[in-house]
């Protein structure tokens, strides 16, 4: 399905009318990290079934809500759940939540995601906080007609992620003594996991972890010029020389144990935006 800028203000139309009308900030969760979701106050729920033109998400391990909230006095719009290519669903519909949450006012994105950890010098376990990425997915968010209400045909990227946003986590990991890696996601398509000779290549080209997810999410924040910034929790060690399978549960066991730290770090860059 092709995205218009119609479609976008339509579904952004809908949500307000349901009264959420004033968030600034946008949350979005990933695969094992809803656990947010019970530090919210919750003001309204959605679920994505309800709203026009919002995919729906078909993965397991992810729910479909859209949760408006306050969080450290702010004005918060969480994704539990999110859209992924692997899906089926093009990058027009796995990016159409973030630029409706733009049009509902959000100030700033937060984003999170599990992934894969490429430098071993990075645990599983531990979280990365996003310094710049490689996309390589084969379709880009931008394709097509240039949508000028949200912004440029060439968006500059020189700067994806933003600086204060990432100071500020990194200055609330000091603080909170929680480990926060910097590094380079890459955006791979999946579904599967990557390969030995894959994994060698992404660490080659610089990639210090790997993931489904969260780029194309940043190119249509960036494109808006919507400041955004994105933690990785590394669930698995990609060592191509020393490569076990792992399980979705795995993964999922590793999230779960991770959170808190993220959760931490999330709710202190909230307060200080
Ligand atoms: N590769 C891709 N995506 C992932 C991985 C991985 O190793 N771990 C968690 N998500």
């Amino acid at each position: 399905m092709e995205i218009s800028y119609q479609h976008i203000e339509e579904t952004a139309n809908f949500i307000k009318a349901n009264g959420i009308d004033q968030a600034e900030v946008g949350i979005i969760l990933g695969t094992g990290l809803g656990g947010l979701v019970n530090e919210l106050s919750i003001i309204k729920e959605m679920d994505y079934a309800g709203i026009p033109n919002f995919p729906v998400s078909t993965v397991e391990s992810h729910q479909g809500k859209l949760i408006y909230a306050q969080l450290e006095g702010k004005k918060v719009l969480a994704m539990q759940g999110r859209f992924h290519y692997y899906e089926g669903y093009n990058m027009q519909q796995i990016t159409l939540p973030v630029r409706v949450m733009k049009l509902l006012g959000i100030k700033y994105l937060l984003i999170s995601n599990a992934a894969g950890a490429v430098n071993l010098n990075y645990k599983k376990g531990t979280l990365m906080l996003l310094d710049d990425h490689i996309n390589l997915l084969p379709e880009n968010p931008l394709t097509g007609k240039n949508l000028t209400e949200f912004g440029p045909r060439f968006p500059d990227m020189s700067q994806p992620y933003s600086k204060r946003m990432n100071d500020l986590m990194l200055a609330a990991a000091k603080e909170e003594g929680v480990v926060l890696h910097k590094g380079v996601y890459t955006a791979v398509p999946g579904p599967n996991l990557e390969t030995r000779a894959e994994y060698r290549f992404i660490s080659h080209i610089g990639g210090d972890a790997v993931g489904m997810s969260t780029v194309p999410e940043v190119i249509v924040a960036n494109h808006m010029q919507l400041p955004c910034a994105a933690v990785s929790v590394l669930t698995d060690e990609c060592n191509p020389d020393n490569l076990h399978p792992v399980s979705l549960q795995e993964i999922l066991d590793v999230a779960a144990k991770a959170e808190k730290g993220l959760i931490k770090l999330f709710r202190s860059v909230i307060k200080q935006l």
